[in-house]
């Protein structure tokens, strides 16, 4: 028997202004995207950011329904709308922020575990890195340079 380590690595910027500029910018769209969740029943707000390669800056939300599972979360509504509205082009970059009514959100709240598989899917289907911007309400950023950094071990079509 041997032990294996699965080793992961993100940067940690102390708030958005330490941000370069075009990350900032995506985060800030995250932001506004985050404005227009449909979120009645857990009332949690996500919103979330890409850019592609043809500099487009495309921003989704989350979008609940009664029947509980078929809530869409917010990365997933933005990278199936950069799929389809924009066939064939990169996405560089995602960023993702929250808004919690209840209590404010001072740190980072990380990708669900579909959501990280989601964004390993648009890696390997654009044969590229994705980098991930977390935010929360207040507080540090942390940066992803690719989404095998989110999700070690991740499942992917090369098995089938
Ligand atoms: N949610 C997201 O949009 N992204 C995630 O990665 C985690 C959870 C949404 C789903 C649901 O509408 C709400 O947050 C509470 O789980």
């Amino acid at each position: 028997m041997e032990k294996h380590t699965l080793r992961t690595e993100y940067s940690v910027y102390g708030s958005p202004e330490e941000l370069p500029a075009d990350d900032k910018s995506l985060l800030d769209a995250a932001r506004s995207a985050l404005e227009h969740a449909y979120s009645p029943y857990s009332r949690f707000k996500v919103g979330a950011a890409v850019r592609l390669a043809n500099g487009e800056i495309l921003g989704g939300s989350n979008y609940e329904n009664a029947s509980y599972p078929l809530c869409i979360c917010a990365e997933q509504t933005v990278l199936t709308m950069a799929s389809s509205r924009f066939p064939g082009v990169p996405v560089h970059a995602i960023a993702v922020t929250v808004k919690n009514p209840e209590r404010p959100v001072t740190r980072p709240a990380p990708p669900c575990g579909a959501c990280r598989q989601v964004i390993c899917e648009t890696e390997q289907k654009n044969r590229q890195p994705l980098r991930i911007l977390l935010h929360g309400e207040s507080g540090p950023v942390y940066v992803f340079e690719n989404g095998r950094d989110l999700l070690p071990l991740a499942f992917d079509g090369s098995y089938l």
